[in-house]
């Protein structure tokens, strides 16, 4: 008999970086362990993720409450739970899919994935380890040695993320030369975010440098393609190599600057049909070393995504994110008609750790590359750096090197890093 029982699930409203509320989720076990995590929100959805459940009381945070999801999980969710395993995450997280809806909305989404995340911190405590530790362990079916990310920042912020009017969402550096070192990589980061910033401050003024809701610079450039060179000038500037040191990525997130009505997107001032933006990438790829293209279209217009596949697939990776949320169907159809080489996991996109796993297994297995990632509306939660790491992504997404709710998930690679080249284990 186990002794591994959730005696108690106590949910509360707090609030994410853009300042509206989500939902914190503490779990209590009968041997008195006490862990805590909190559902990040997008604001750049695809429309096929599992659903928030928001109140819609406009008396109330506009109608952003969520309150009925913090009922949910001290009521429903709670009794589902009680004496349940929580070390066994299949079977938490299968009890809360087969009691909800396809959408997850019966109990929220942003209810199950903070339960669910809850869950794997008691768990990890219980087992003394680490969270990255136990992931790793659900992800591989045995221990396995860590293997970290590399860290995709973004440092512009465009898209429905900022005031800047660039209609691509992200404008990302990956410093990929010293990949095996974390600590490395996020000082490259750091040291090109600062020289942006000096660059912006200088050329164009000082408002160049307010940033957007993922830390990103959020200047107001005219055309999308400044921002691609500005962040060349920087890498230069700081002595790293493009191309070799540091290579480029864009989320063009396309869904929010396609014009449904026109059937073409607004890029530029100008309105270009999926050809154009398609001739517009392959001009980008080639000048700016870029090798990481996340939504470059809208999410139905599949054909336009096995185009530019075919077309640029063997040296920048095409990711999906929109189009796949997470869900290992979509992925699977997504492998079978070649739309990406590539995805995003995000767990509150799908509603639960064992959802999100199984995803990015899926991907592995057809060797695409696989993202972890954050959420435009995030929490000082940094359970995402032990995921990351935990399930082996190729990348996390983590916004810029700056704000408190983005550098804790950097933070805390630095610090799996260290652990893992310690031999003790912390808890022993
Ligand atoms: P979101 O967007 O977190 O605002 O949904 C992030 C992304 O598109 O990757
Ligand atoms: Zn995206």
């Amino acid at each position: 008999m186990t002794t591994a029982k959730i005696k108690l699930l106590r949910a509360r409203e707090i609030l994410d970086s853009r300042g509206n509320p989500t939902i914190e989720v503490e779990v209590i076990t009968e041997s008195g362990i006490r862990s805590v995590a909190s559902s990040p929100s997008g604001a750049s959805t695809g429309k096929n993720e599992a659903r928030e459940l928001r109140d819609g009381d406009n008396k109330r945070f506009f109608g952003k409450g969520v309150l009925r999801a913090v009922d949910n999980v001290n009521t429903k969710i709670s009794a589902l739970l009680r004496d349940r395993d929580y070390t066994n995450q299949d079977e938490i997280d299968k009890i809360m899919i087969e009691a909800s809806d396809s959408e997850k909305l019966r109990f929220g989404a942003n209810a199950t994935t903070a339960v669910s995340i809850a869950c794997a911190k008691a768990a990890a405590r219980t087992k003394k380890i680490h969270l990255y530790q136990h992931i790793s362990e659900m992800f591989n079916g045995t221990e396995h040695a860590p293997s970290f990310p590399i860290p995709f920042m973004n440092i512009i912020n465009g898209g429905k993320h900022s005031g800047s009017g660039l209609a691509i969402q992200e404008f990302m550096i990956l410093p990929v030369s010293l990949g095996k070192s974390v600590k490395e990589s996020i000082r490259m980061g750091s040291e090109i975010y600062h020289q942006l910033g000096n660059i912006l401050a200088t050329k164009i003024n000082k408002s160049a440098i307010n940033v957007g809701d993922e830390g990103g610079f959020a200047p107001v450039l005219g055309h999308d393609e400044l921002a691609l060179s500005h962040i060349s000038d920087a890498i230069m500037k700081c002595g790293y190599n493009i191309g070799k040191d540091v290579v480029l990525g864009m989320d063009c997130a396309a869904s929010s600057f396609f014009d449904s009505s026109k059937g073409k997107y607004s890029i530029d001032n100008k309105l270009v049909n999926s050809e154009e933006l398609l001739n517009y990438y392959c001009r980008l790829v080639d000048k700016y070393h870029i090798k990481i293209i996340e939504d470059p279209f809208q999410e139905d217009d599949i054909e336009s995504f096995i185009r530019i596949t075919e077309e640029l697939g063997k040296k920048t990776s095409i990711i999906g994110d929109d189009i796949f949320v997470t869900n290992h169907s979509r992925i699977t159809e997504g492998i079978r008609r070649h739309t990406a080489n590539g995805v995003i996991i995000k767990v509150n996109q799908i509603g639960t750790l064992t959802e999100a796993i199984e995803a990015a297994r899926v991907a592995f297995s057809d060797s695409w590359n696989v993202i972890a990632s954050h959420r435009s509306g995030e929490t000082n939660d940094d359970w995402l750096a032990d995921f990351a790491v935990g399930i082996a992504a190729n990348g996390i997404k983590a916004g810029a090197p700056a704000r408190g709710e983005r550098i804790t998930k950097y933070n805390r690679l630095m610090q799996i890093e260290e652990l893992s080249q310690m031999s003790s284990n912390l808890f022993s």
